[in-house]
């Protein structure tokens, strides 16, 4: 019997309809284009505004342009992994509420809460669920409402977030399609590095934890950019030399999108050219969960069938890891 794999059959994208530029970001806090072009390679990132609306808005409009896109009926849908660490509640999950208001009524879901590896550790699990045959028809969404958490008088960290979702549909391949290999790593002495302290068990809300802004994302840039340079670069390396893929067998690098420095190292030790990377950091910043879908998206088009593709990310835990993909369509 031949072995089954995760196939990758569509694409769909979500991002809300206000631009947030870096001049109005320079009315907030002391920045400027020039600064954060140069240091980070952000442009424009999307905000979605109203009172109410998280991110389950944006997933599962995610899902229904997925569904659209592949003419696939939301019922035959088995189960949803939703990538997010900015939840619409603490519970229910998510990914639950994505499912019910994307018409996924048979699908059992749940979150994983990875950071910006989010969609990467829920792709692993969800190629897992397929390989074995316990479903048939996943669906992988990341998606993240960064602005809900963030500081906007921080110049640190106000710049570099965004909001937005995307997902994957994945079925069963035997002809060698799919999802064929990954490495994850975790590692969480990195928790004082990037983190939001309070809303959680450890200091529940209370007018002290709000006050001292405990309620934001939190990040010790340096420390993060070395850690991520040096663990991405590793884990991208390690995948390709254990599948025997060289660099001419990339097709391309689909790395999360945290910082223009960090995708450049990381196709520099890969041999790879940045004509190679799938990039639109620029106009969106850095969605975490939903940078690697939201690449795919963007470069659907331009992907041929038994394409190599290398996804690979880094964040806030630590988390870390690579995924090696042969597009199936
Ligand atoms: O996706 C999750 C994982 N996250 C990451 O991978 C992010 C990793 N880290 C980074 O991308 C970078 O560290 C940052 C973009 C966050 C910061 O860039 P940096 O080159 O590491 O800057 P820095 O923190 O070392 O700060 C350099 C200077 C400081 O001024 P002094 O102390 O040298 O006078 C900062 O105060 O730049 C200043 N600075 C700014 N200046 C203008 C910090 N933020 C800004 C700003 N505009 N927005």
């Amino acid at each position: 019997m031949k072995k089954i794999t995760a196939a990758i059959t569509g694409v769909g994208s979500y991002l809300p309809d206000y631009i947030l530029t870096n001049d109005e970001i320079s009315t907030m806090v002391d920045t400027t284009d020039e600064w954060i072009m140069s240091r980070i390679g952000i442009k424009t990132r999307h905000i979605l505004k109203g009172e109410g609306m998280g991110t389950s808005y944006m997933g599962a409009r995610a899902i229904k342009n997925l569904l659209e896109k592949t003419g696939t009926d939301p019922m035959e849908i088995d189960m949803v992994i939703c990538g997010t660490i900015t939840p619409d509640m603490l519970f229910p999950s998510t990914g639950n509420l994505i499912a019910d208001q994307a018409g996924c009524k048979k699908a059992f879901a749940y979150d994983i809460s990875a950071a910006c590896s989010g969609f990467i550790f829920g792709l692993t699990a969800a190629a897992q669920f397929i390989e074995t045959g316990f479903v048939k028809k996943a669906i992988v969404v990341g998606a993240d409402k960064m602005s809900s958490i963030i500081d906007y008088t921080d110049r640190n960290t106000c710049p570099i977030f965004g909001d937005g979702a995307a997902a994957v549909l994945l079925e069963p391949s035997t002809d060698g399609h799919g999802v064929l290999d990954s490495i994850l790593h975790s590692d969480g002495s990195g928790e004082m590095h990037l983190y939001m302290k309070a809303g959680g068990s450890r200091y529940p809300a209370t007018e002290e934890t709000v006050r001292n802004k405990w309620h934001y994302v939190h990040q010790d840039g340096q420390a993060v950019f070395k850690a991520a340079v040096s663990n991405m670069a590793d884990v991208a390396e390690t995948i390709m030399k254990r599948n025997n893929l060289s660099a001419d067998d990339v097709r391309y690098l689909v790395p999360h999108q945290a910082n223009l420095r960090i995708i450049d190292a990381t196709a520099h030790r890969m041999g790879l050219d940045r004509d190679k990377c799938m990039i639109n950091i620029d106009k969106n910043g850095n969605t975490t969960a939903a940078t690697i879908p939201l690449c795919l998206a963007d470069y659907e088009s331009q992907l041929k069938k038994g394409d190599n593709i290398i996804l690979a990310a880094f964040g806030g835990g630590y988390t870390w890891g690579a995924v090696y993909v042969k597009w199936a369509y």
